[in-house]
């Protein structure tokens, strides 16, 4: 079909070489008001058919055009448009004279010829570009504008973008990601280009995101003083009601300055042994890591190694202190820095017994039992708990008779206190002592004694405090909570694994 139009129109731009007013009054010519220009067309070059003047003496011009034949400067456009957009594509063929004619192709099916559109989606302008208003995903083909007779093509692949779309400020960030840096302030839009009413709906990590009601209303997202936390998959859907409704994705990094942290502030060792720092800590871009002591940075030695490692949550850098003696102990400072900024986390060396750490408690009635754990390589010799009601500013002391060695080479040891307490709410903490010292006190624990109803004897199977010990030292519920670390570990380090587990928390 499209073979016999083109001879047609070739067979009738011939005869309009010698005819011209035969082929003129055909459906395919030009309106009356061209007819001079038609006429003069290949001898007249001051008018505007500027495109085709090459430099040199106009002289010599007139039969050198005359010759050329119509070319594109370029062969191949492609066009990107939004759904709705009015969207012209131009057939801009130099040397186009006026027996030549533009037919136009979407992909193989003939649009139009001339200035004629077969087509009602589009139309075609006086300078042979086709204009297609309102433009549809259906639209989105290749292009073809083809002169005759010469038979040059140009195409133009014309893609018509996604029903929403998302903005980051202003841009067009849909299924790409962008890279915030901490602090900033953007404005994530929602945008849908569909006929119907759409609720636009943002998620955030496969979470609903909730934002005030004029902004969803809107499809507004705003990021102020961005963080680490803001990072991850933002998504938006354009509620149309359909099966299959219109989403869009951004990816969001953010670079913030890192954030340093440690399990273990105080580091109990003894003389002679290794000890280990440990410095946490989070950052993006990368960030490099190190120890200062004494205001010195500490470079590899005899006496200090470094190891880093990868961790779920965060990286982690150990120093590894050998042959520890006195001057080894006081401030270690682990230095993070990366292109954003800097942080520290100061840790301690020291003899005396590390912080408590609460494990967990077990309420009888107005009875309570609580365990801790604490490292000391050291012997430890004595504990204190401190108790008070919530309200009050005094606290009360007791001497805990019942600290365990719980693990030998970790120098773990297990602290049980068991009390009676009068209902309500209550605060515990504790701190250890050992041949070098005290430790610190334990972070508060809470516990709530409820008002007893007269009941059954509840208190009847209360059991003695070295069996709660024992009972602490479940293996099922260690398995649970830590259950990556204690896999492959015999019931002995299973201990220590989950008792190094809580000391972190
Ligand atoms: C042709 O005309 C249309 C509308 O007048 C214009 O948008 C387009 O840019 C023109 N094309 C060329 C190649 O000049
Ligand atoms: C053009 O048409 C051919 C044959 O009909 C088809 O295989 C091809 O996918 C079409 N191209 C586009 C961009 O639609
Ligand atoms: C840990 O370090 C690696 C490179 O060594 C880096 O790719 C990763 O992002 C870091 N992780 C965190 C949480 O900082
Ligand atoms: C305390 O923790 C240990 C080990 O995690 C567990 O076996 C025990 O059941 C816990 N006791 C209570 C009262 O939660």
């Amino acid at each position: 079909m499209r073979g016999a139009t083109t001879w047609m129109l070739l067979i009738c731009l011939l005869i309009g070489q010698f005819y011209g007013e035969l082929c003129r009054a055909s459906p395919i010519g030009e309106e009356d008001s061209t007819v001079p220009e038609y006429q003069d067309d290949d001898y007249d070059y001051d008018g505007d058919d500027d495109a085709t003047s090459p430099e040199g003496p106009p002289a010599e011009i007139v039969e050198d055009v005359q010759s050329l034949p119509p070319y594109f400067d370029q062969s191949d456009v492609s066009i990107q448009a939004r759904p709705g957009d009015d969207v012209t594509i131009n057939c801009d063929a130099r040397n186009f004279q006026i027996k030549n004619i533009a037919l136009w192709y979407k992909n193989t099916t003939l649009l139009a010829t001339g200035q004629s559109a077969i087509n009602n989606r589009v139309e075609v302008m006086k300078n042979n570009s086709l204009r297609i208003a309102g433009v549809t995903r259906e639209d989105a083909d290749d292009y073809y504008c083809e002169v005759l007779p010469q038979g040059v093509r140009q195409h133009t692949a014309l893609s018509v973008g996604a029903k929403l779309s998302i903005l980051c400020d202003g841009r067009d960030v849909t299924d790409r990601s962008q890279t915030f840096k901490q602090g900033d302030h953007h404005r994530l839009v929602c945008q849908t280009f569909l006929p119907t009413k759409t609720d636009i709906k943002w998620s955030f990590n496969g979470q609903r995101l909730h934002t005030s009601e004029k902004e969803t209303a809107e499809g507004v997202v705003v990021l102020d003083n961005v963080d680490e936390e803001n990072a991850g998959v933002y998504q938006c859907l354009g509620d149309d009601g359909s099966a299959d409704p219109p989403h869009g994705m951004v990816t969001v990094d953010v670079q913030y300055s890192p954030k340093v942290s440690t399990h273990r502030h105080h580091v109990n060792t003894i003389e002679g042994d290794t000890a280990e720092l440990y410095c946490d800590y989070r950052a993006s871009p990368i960030a490099i890591s190190f120890f200062i002591k004494d205001g010195k940075t500490l470079s590899l030695s005899e006496k200090y190694s470094i190891k880093n490692s990868l961790h779920k949550e965060h990286n982690r850098t150990t120093l590894i202190i050998k042959h520890v003696e006195d001057s080894d102990l006081g401030e270690y400072l682990c230095h993070v820095e990366n292109a954003i900024g800097s942080n520290e986390v100061r840790i301690q060396l020291s003899y005396s017994p590390e912080t408590p750490q609460f494990e967990n408690s077990s309420i009888n009635g107005n009875e309570v039992t609580m365990h801790w754990l604490v490292r000391s390589l050291q012997p430890l010799s004595e504990a204190m708990l401190d108790y008070k009601l919530s309200m009050s500013y005094t606290w009360s002391t007791v001497s805990i008779i019942h600290t365990q060695r719980h693990d030998k080479d970790n120098g773990i040891w297990k602290i049980t206190h068991q009390m009676e307490l009068t209902p309500g709410l209550w605060h515990a903490r504790i701190k250890t002592k050992n041949t070098a010292g005290w430790s610190h006190f334990s972070p508060e624990h809470d516990i709530l004694i409820k008002e007893q109803e007269e009941s059954t004897e509840i208190d009847e199977g209360a059991v003695p405090p070295e069996d709660l010990v024992r009972a602490g030292f479940g293996v099922g519920a260690s398995s649970k909570t830590n259950a990556a670390c204690t896999k492959q570990l015999l019931p002995i380090a299973m201990l220590a694994g989950l008792s190094i587990s809580l000391l972190r928390l």
